[in-house]
């Protein structure tokens, strides 16, 4: 781990239990890290997050865009940046990945433009690490929400484009990006990402 802090996110298609793993692994690392998630974790962030969650909401796809990259900015400027600077353990519930699996893949904006934008929103941070929850998209829905949002709604065609855009995108990071069997109880998936970020950041398990 260098002085600079070190930024983690976590990928996945809705429902893959990525979120639970992220607060988990938060948990366990304690004062050191901090759990931010996308879109929201500023005042702005939240707000934007509200309009996006809505299906009651009409949007474009260069709109929804824009608004997740607006979203992302704020959000790295104000907490993820400074987090970093104070050599903190960032650690994201989706960062640009999603952006470039969603907008870009599924909704048909292509990977090259929303990277483009996606860079210059975040001032080009990208995560050292990205831990990439893997379920089938049919597997995913069985496991059912009681929210439904916009992208929830557009059913598993949606989710399998995401799925095998996150596939490519593994593929085309193989640094990056770990893939991790998300199609297991939580615990037995939380070990193996504790595992993996305490063998990368040179911490012993306890
Ligand atoms: P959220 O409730 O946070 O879903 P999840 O728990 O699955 O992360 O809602 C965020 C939704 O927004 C989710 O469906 C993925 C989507 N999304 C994008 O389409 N692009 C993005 O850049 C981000 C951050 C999220």
């Amino acid at each position: 781990m260098t002085d600079g802090g070190y930024f983690i996110s976590f990928e996945g298609i809705d429902r893959s239990g990525k979120s639970t793993q992220a607060i988990v692994l938060a948990e366990e690392l304690g004062e050191r890290a901090l759990f931010v998630r996308e879109p929201g974790g500023t005042i702005f962030s939240e707000r934007v997050r509200g309009i996006l969650k809505d299906p009651e909401v009409p949007l474009s796809p260069r709109a929804e865009a824009l608004l997740f990259a607006a979203a992302r900015a704020d959000l790295v400027a104000s907490v993820i940046r400074p987090a970093l600077d104070e050599g903190r353990i960032v650690i994201a519930d989706r960062f640009i990945d999603s952006s470039l699996a969603y907008q870009g893949v599924a909704r048909g904006l292509g990977v090259d433009a929303i990277k483009t934008l996606n860079h210059w929103a975040a001032d080009t941070l990208m995560p050292n690490m990205t831990l990439l929850i893997e379920i089938d998209p049919a597997v995913a829905i069985s496991r059912g929400a009681e929210e439904h949002d916009r992208f929830e709604d557009e059913g598993e065609s949606f989710q399998r484009k995401v799925a095998e855009a996150y596939d490519q995108l593994a593929i085309d990071n193989p640094d990056r990006i770990i893939r991790v069997d998300g199609d297991r109880g939580p615990d037995d998936v939380a070990l193996d990402v504790r595992e993996i970020v305490f063998d990368r950041l040179g911490l012993t398990l306890a």
